[in-house]
């Protein structure tokens, strides 16, 4: 812990009740409270990169649709058709080609949203094209970073949120940067998503459940209290410690990242936002990942 943060005097590390890990009740309470109402993450700009690729994301019984338009722009919808509500894309990612066409009857649209096309048309009612389009949703791409809300919440915007982190993250030039080839990586846990954010929360499981981790900070590790709605932890590398090959060899293979300011260079650094987000921070790459709950006692 730096001397500068203080913990308040009447902090209570007591945690939530067992019944908060189970609880179908206060499960669904989040998903209308939490997972509707904050920002979600959903990519990065250069995961959609092509004009038509696109991302979904689903939470919360909700479902997004990230899609690039032929204009180059980057649109938010959800993924519902207006017709009976199927899915429009059906694939976590990928790209269409002209138009979005739905997998249940072929209402087709376009890239940007726009109903361009009814299967049938001349079977249904007059109707106004432009009132049938896709419903679009709130998005905001901060550093590169793709956000959806389902629903207008109490939270400022992400750029807000986040602003206190500014000059820390601007050195690692987010918005350029690409995907990995092994950029996703979907586990299914059969806990409540609480239960996986309270351990990444607190860095005291690293020493026990990442030893090789535990030798490349040393103790050169700490998390700052929770500060509205977000957190940061950051590991800096202990020189002293590290006979594992793996240290070893991570420290030996490390660019020396000379884009970044000389203490970051040798420092793991995240940043959390409530509820379900975080973004870390290596002197050679960035990762993100986040807790999406399936139920009560699935993430
Ligand atoms: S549900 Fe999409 S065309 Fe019918």
């Amino acid at each position: 812990m730096t001397a500068d943060i203080a913990l308040p005097k009447d902090w209570d590390r007591s945690g939530l009740p067992g019944w908060a890990y189970f609880s179908q009740e206060l499960f669904e309470l989040e998903c209308e409270t939490l997972f509707k109402t904050h920002w979600q993450f959903v990519c990065h700009v250069n995961e959609a990169a092509e004009i038509g690729a696109y991302v979904t994301f689903d939470v919360a019984g909700e479902r997004a649709l990230v899609i690039r338009g032929h204009d180059g722009i980057l649109r938010g919808f959800h993924n519902l058709c207006r017709h009976r509500g199927s899915r429009i894309v059906p694939d976590a990612r990928g790209v269409c080609n002209k138009a979005m066409v739905c997998p249940y009857h072929g209402w087709a649209y376009n890239l940007d949203g726009g109903l361009r096309g009814i299967a049938n048309r001349d079977t249904f009612p007059p109707m106004q094209a432009e009132k049938w389009g896709l419903k679009p949703l709130e998005m905001e791409i901060w550093n590169g970073l793709v956000f959806i809300r389902f629903q207008a919440g109490p939270q400022p915007a992400v750029a807000e949120i986040l602003a206190r982190f500014d000059d820390e993250i601007a050195p690692y030039d987010l918005a350029n940067m690409v995907p990995t080839d092994s950029n996703s990586m979907d586990d299914l846990l059969a806990v409540n998503w609480k239960s996986v954010r309270d351990v990444d929360n607190e860095g005291y499981h690293v020493r026990q459940a990442h030893p090789g981790l535990h030798q490349l900070y040393g103790d050169g590790y700490f998390d700052e209290p929770y500060a509205n709605g977000t957190s940061r932890s950051v590991g800096t590398f202990n020189e002293a410690y590290g006979h594992r090959w793996s240290v070893r060899k991570y420290r030996e293979i490390l660019p020396e990242a000379d884009h970044l300011p000389l203490h970051q260079r040798r420092q793991w650094i995240y940043f959390g936002m409530f509820p379900n987000f975080v973004l870390g921070l290596y002197p050679d790459s960035v990762i993100y990942y986040q807790e999406v709950p399936q139920s009560a006692t699935q993430t």
